[in-house]
């Protein structure tokens, strides 16, 4: 595929077709409109989906981020089950903003003053805003490399609360050893759970 055709171009340059995604996550049914061109659009991922049921929500109100929120799984189940949190969604890929602000509308009601989706380029979408996080969460692109990964968690503490943490998810046969061993060295990591082949880590600076 290529570059420009990938899930996480600017603008994807592949034909436009709908689909509707349904799926139960903590014991509430979700639907999610996506389309072509955006990250697992006909089912949701399956680290998303272990990320989703083991990450740690605060009850309190908070600000809450999902990182590269493709059509806005991480985010939306988020928002729901903090309903008195402020929920920031981002991605580059302007198809996936587009779905992740449909998504709110349909899953969250209340979505009005608190839950919203913004492009850019990681960070660059939320820069004007002054914004520091109570959580940051997200599924990374790792097909844009380990690397990048490891680059992008350098910045995260930048845009955490002093007792903020990064929640995330990495398949085992995609290096999540390698990734927990770079981490080890500069914060605090902890595994929240392996399930399915997929990882969940804790990481606080
Ligand atoms: C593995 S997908 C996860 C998507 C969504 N969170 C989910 O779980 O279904 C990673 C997402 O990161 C986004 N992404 C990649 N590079 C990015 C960047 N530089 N800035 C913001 N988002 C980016 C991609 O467009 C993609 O939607």
């Amino acid at each position: 595929m290529a570059k420009k055709d990938h899930y996480f171009s600017k603008y994807p340059d592949v034909d436009l077709k709908k689909h509707t995604v349904s799926e139960s996550l903590r014991r509430h049914l979700y639907i999610f409109k996506t389309v072509t061109g955006v990250f697992s659009f006909k089912r949701l991922d399956l680290g998303t989906k272990v990320l989703i049921e083991h990450m740690s929500i605060p009850r309190e109100p908070s600000i809450l981020l999902d990182l590269g929120c493709g059509y806005g799984p991480i985010g939306i189940v988020l928002a729901y089950e903090s309903p008195k949190s402020i929920v920031y969604l981002t991605d580059i890929n302007k198809r996936a903003v587009w779905c992740a602000k449909e998504n709110i509308k349909i899953n969250i009601p209340d979505n009005k003053k608190r839950v919203f989706a913004k492009a850019g380029n990681y960070f660059e979408a939320i820069k004007n805003r002054d914004l520091r996080f109570d959580a940051i969460y997200m599924n990374p692109p790792l097909r844009a490399g380990k690397k990048s990964f490891l680059e992008l968690c350098d910045k995260v503490s930048d845009y955490l609360k002093e007792d903020g943490y990064f929640e995330f998810v990495i398949r085992k046969k995609m290096g999540a050893q390698a990734i927990y061993d770079a981490l080890e060295e500069k914060a605090r990591i902890e595994v929240v759970c392996k399930r399915s082949g997929y990882w969940v880590f804790d990481l606080r600076f």
